[in-house]
């Protein structure tokens, strides 16, 4: 392990970090019928909002304040969802930057009314950036690691930021050169 893949005790703006378990939340939901697709299960874009809430909330524990969704990527949807269903999704913070975070969720299913362990249907990754009164990135504090997995998820998170960075940086470029050459869409 690098010195750069070790969390920082304090953040850019000198702000003290916080510990990963400060932000860590669960929410849970039974689903119903009004939460189903054309096929009978549960419609992605439900799991997708609790997802986004829980992720919300943690962003908002974590930096204490308000944060805005930046983007939302590597949502997977591992097993189908069904009416009855308690899902319970889990999130916490993996990584800071400056004034953004990547909180991890994962997407956790039991039947409502049944002792049987509850399985893994979802996992994604969310970027925060905690903004001020006027909708401006402003400095977060740095996310503490406590465990080997908190600190196996924040050097993973590390490597999803690299890849988010290059593949916008890529992109850019590659539309200044088609407009540089005079390419209409
Ligand atoms: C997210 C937002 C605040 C970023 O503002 P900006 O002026 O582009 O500011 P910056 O470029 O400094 O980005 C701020 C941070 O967010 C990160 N970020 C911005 N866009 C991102 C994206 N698409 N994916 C991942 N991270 C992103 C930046 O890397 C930066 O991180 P850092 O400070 O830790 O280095 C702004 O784009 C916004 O308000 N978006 C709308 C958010 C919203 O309304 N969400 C709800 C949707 S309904």
């Amino acid at each position: 392990m690098t010195t750069q893949d070790r969390a920082p005790e304090s953040g850019t703006a000198g702000i003290p970090g916080k510990p990963t378990s400060a932000s860590r939340t669960t929410l849970s939901h039974i689903m119903t019928a009004s939460d189903t697709n054309l096929l009978g299960t549960v419609h992605g874009g439900v799991i997708m909002k609790l997802v986004d809430d829980v992720a919300g909330a943690v962003a908002g524990r974590h930096s204490g304040g308000p944060a805005v969704t930046a983007s939302m990527d590597e949502m997977a949807f591992l097993e189908p969802v069904r009416v009855g269903d308690l899902v319970h999704v889990q999130a916490q913070c993996n990584w800071t930057g400056r004034s953004s975070m990547e909180v991890g969720v994962r997407v956790m299913a039991e039947r409502w009314n049944e002792s049987t362990p509850a399985v893994q249907v979802g996992s994604a990754y969310l970027v925060f950036a905690a903004v001020d009164e006027e909708g401006k990135p402003r400095p977060v504090p740095p996310v503490l690691p406590e465990t080997e997995k908190d600190r196996r998820r924040y050097q993973e998170a590390q490597i999803r930021r690299t890849h988010r960075l290059a593949r916008r940086r890529a992109i850019k470029e590659l539309r200044m050169n088609r407009a540089a050459e005079g390419l209409e869409d």
